[in-house]
């Protein structure tokens, strides 16, 4: 058995294998299929001040190799989130990241104040929701409103604070560089990229949404990209995600420079696909002779 063990922002996780937010709920239903504390940890599903109950059906479209969905951010709120999930999760031996968004700096804070006197071991800031008294324009689009509402969420928290970034982006690495001035510990990427399906038999968008996030395997060589130009750029712990649905492929997104890596959309294919994904690493770097899985991060020899 290789040391599977990685630390991120001084964070000890038993594997660097971690659900996404939004595929996972808050673990319980997955509980029936496994134990939790097999794995290194669960982004939860994103929080907001208040209650949401997120966009009309149709929420999901189906696509060659990947999915898209615009959920709209559904979820029962974060006291809700502190009365009732976090108490279970905490009971778990994992590391719980806390997905939280807001539509403007100030609810951003205001959710992360929250988690403060909570034993949430740490955050992770979504900042590809609109911000709405800028006009609508995702946070994460801009290295100015990126930096904002990072600040204004540092300001409130000494938990770590990852900030999870938009692909929807010109330089992903330049919003990375500017939320690490902005006090973010770590980043993690990729969130979705905007897409859009239509029915041509109506003429109608299949999602009530019109647009909406994609992900799946479909985005892989997207994310591994993407993480392998934000490792470059900041000297800040990166957190993978995008597309990732075997052990090749999380180790792939770990010479890229992921410190740890996240799984989302090959849940709903398979929802072993967590504990799978960490035993499929595990005998990969038997079979090559690595005895930790930290020797792989960022080892990718660019030509
Ligand atoms: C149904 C669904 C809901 C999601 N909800 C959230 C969310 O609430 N907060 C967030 O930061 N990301 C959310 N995401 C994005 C995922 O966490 C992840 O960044 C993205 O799906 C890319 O990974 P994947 O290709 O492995 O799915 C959601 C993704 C899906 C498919």
């Amino acid at each position: 058995m290789a040391d599977m063990s990685v630390k991120v922002c001084g964070v000890d996780f038993k594997n660097p294998i971690i659900p996404a937010s939004g595929v996972f709920g808050y673990g319980r239903e997955y509980e029936e299929l496994f134990p939790l504390d097999k794995l290194g940890g669960i982004a939860t599903k994103g929080t907001t001040l208040h209650l949401r109950t997120g966009n009309l059906a149709p929420r999901i479209a189906e696509t060659p190799s990947g999915m898209l969905n615009s959920v709209g951010l559904q979820n029962p709120g974060i006291d809700h989130f502190i009365e009732t999930e976090l108490p279970y999760l905490l009971t778990k031996d994992l590391v719980v990241l806390a997905n939280i968004a807001g539509s403007t700096p100030d609810e951003c804070a205001e959710v992360a104040a929250k988690l403060e006197d909570t034993d949430v071991h740490m955050i992770e800031l979504n900042i590809s929701c609109p911000n709405v008294k800028q006009g609508g324009a995702a946070f994460g689009t801009s290295c100015e409103m990126a930096a904002e509402v990072t600040k204004r969420v540092r300001a409130v928290t000494k938990k770590p604070l990852v900030v999870k970034l938009s692909p929807n982006v010109t330089s992903i690495a330049d919003i990375a560089k500017s939320v690490e001035a902005a006090g973010a510990d770590a980043v993690s990427l990729i969130n979705t990229l905007l897409g859009m399906r239509i029915d041509i038999n109506t003429g109608r968008p299949i999602l009530r949404n019109n647009v909406g996030g994609m992900s799946g395997p479909a985005v892989f060589p997207i994310a591994v990209r993407m993480v392998w130009q934000v490792a470059n750029a900041v000297n800040i712990p990166v957190i993978g995600m995008g597309g990732v649905s075997s052990g090749r492929d999380a180790i792939e997104l770990m010479m890229a420079g992921a410190s740890a890596v996240q799984v989302g959309a090959a849940i709903f294919t398979d929802p072993y696909a967590p504990v799978r994904i960490v035993e499929e690493m595990n005998d990969w770097l038997n079979s090559k002779g690595i005895s930790s899985v930290k020797d792989i991060i960022g080892t990718v020899k660019p030509w």
